[in-house]
């Protein structure tokens, strides 16, 4: 497994509790000692446990080296990071390049040579080319195999995912990816097996078209508000029709994370390049781009149309909860936006603060609890749906507030008990008083 970052790691601990005989390669040679001191570089539900006990049964290890371990290899996963490359949008494919000269210099025998990153189409295509050139005479089959895990549910998704994707040309190459799969096949986890090409687009079709799913209910939401109906009923609507499908439709502040907006970007990239643009992800890009503005005029306006000199308690800062992830997280642009417009920024939230210390200005302070960001606070704002977020006192959190506005914008709560708790509330994509019944399927 090429590359310990969230896919490597994850899927190497996975494979090596499935039995098989896994490696771990990286170049960092801090993340690597760390590893083997049982020091695990990303925050993972149950990664921690997964790693010690197959490096405790011998299956599973850690090493810079590369020539040996890839020699020795039935299957070698290329499994580094394709960042969005400055300026363009597109998919930064050095890494990648990088690893397959290194694979055609250290593979003997016939080796499966697998892409688990997320690549443009045709990327299998330049691998096999590149292993090609750098050694003719290495006996490779290059697949494409995209990974579908969500951070915070990474090793569920691993283990019980609705399908596994195998792009292949070389026939040879069939049976070895069955083998490493074998434990999830006879769990019926279905393996689709396609061509590379169509194997690489699955990956950012699925991507965008999950982000382009959030995105309509969210301007769903927003005329919700306009016309009187309430988000959550309408979500339910619709998504118990098999066709749509109840997941991916929360409205909230938009999306972020390491996936959706560069993938959606880097989809659209592609397409413009070959002449057939995706304009509908090109319009989900853009309104997810303002919907973060738009989310701090929403603040801004529960705060009576002006948050000058006035403190603001955000609860949640990582792009969703069960992460430290602060990569493209919602609560950035939120926080700056209430910034440029005059107000000063508590925050807090269980795991990522540290994350996202570099990443804000320095003139946002953090509190320990929930209640200590709302100390003398003239607003909360919920940002990021943590458990821990769910059933908070809100008495309590009045009380210690200096004016008692509250802004969900994960529609945690219901209008009902914040009025009762005497604050004045402000949700998502909610025109009318929710009942009972919405909160329910709210839930789900
Ligand atoms: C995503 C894909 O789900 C996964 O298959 C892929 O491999 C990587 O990208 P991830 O980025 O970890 O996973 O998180 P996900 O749970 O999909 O959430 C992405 C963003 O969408 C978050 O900001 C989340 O808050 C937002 N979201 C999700 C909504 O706003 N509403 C929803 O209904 C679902």
């Amino acid at each position: 497994m090429i590359g310990s970052g969230y896919v490597g790691l994850v899927s190497g601990a996975c494979f090596a509790d499935f039995g098989h005989s896994v490696v771990c390669i990286d170049k960092d040679v801090k993340k690597i000692a760390a590893l083997e001191q049982g020091q695990i570089p990303i925050y993972e539900p149950g990664l921690d446990e997964l790693v010690a006990e197959n490096v405790k049964a011998g299956r599973l290890s850690f090493t810079t080296e590369f020539a040996g371990p890839v020699g020795d290899a039935d299957v070698v996963f290329i499994a580094v990071g394709t960042p969005s490359r400055r300026g363009d949008g597109h998919a930064d494919l050095s890494y990648v390049y990088a690893v397959a000269r290194e694979i055609a210099a250290a593979v003997t025998g016939f080796t499966v040579v697998v892409t688990k990153s997320t690549v443009p189409v045709g990327t299998g295509d330049e691998v096999e080319r590149i292993i090609r050139e750098t050694n003719p005479a290495a006996d490779v089959a290059v697949v494409s195999n995209p990974e579908f895990l969500r951070e915070g549910a990474a090793i569920a998704d691993f283990k019980k995912p609705d399908r596994i994707v195998v792009g292949l040309e070389d026939e040879r190459a069939r049976e070895p990816m069955v083998e490493v799969y074998r434990p999830l096949y006879l769990n019926y986890s279905p393996i689709v097996f396609t061509s590379r090409r169509s194997s690489e687009l699955i990956k950012y079709a699925a991507n965008a078209f999950l982000a382009m799913k959030i995105t309509f209910i969210n301007e769903v939401a927003d005329l919700c508000e306009q016309v009187g109906a309430d988000v959550q009923a309408v979500s339910r609507g619709i998504g118990l029709d098999n066709r749509i499908g109840s997941k991916f439709l929360h409205a909230g502040p938009g999306y972020g994370g390491s996936c959706f907006p560069k993938d959606t970007l880097a989809l659209v990239k592609t397409a413009q390049d070959h002449g057939s643009p995706i304009r509908l992800i090109e319009t989900t890009v853009a309104i997810n781009d303002q919907r973060k503005r738009a989310m701090a005029r929403k603040v801004i306006q529960a705060c009576g149309g002006d948050v000058r000199g006035k403190l603001i308690a955000v609860l949640g800062l990582t792009f969703k909860p069960r992460t430290d992830d602060m990569r493209e997280a919602p609560s950035l642009a939120i926080i700056q936006a209430l910034q440029d417009a005059g107000a000063r920024i508590v925050a807090h939230d269980p795991v990522g603060m540290e994350a996202a210390k570099p990443l804000l200005d320095e003139r946002v302070t953090y509190a320990a609890s929930p209640y200590d960001a709302a100390a003398g606070a003239n607003a909360l704002v919920l940002v990021t749906e943590w458990d821990q977020f769910r059933a908070l006192d809100l008495g309590r959190l009045k009380s210690a507030m200096e004016t008692p506005v509250l802004v969900d914008l994960r529609n945690v709560y219901s209008r009902e008990d914040a009025a009762r708790h005497g604050f004045s509330y402000t949700s998502v994509g909610r025109g009318v008083d929710d009942t009972g019944d919405v909160l329910e399927a709210a839930a789900e």
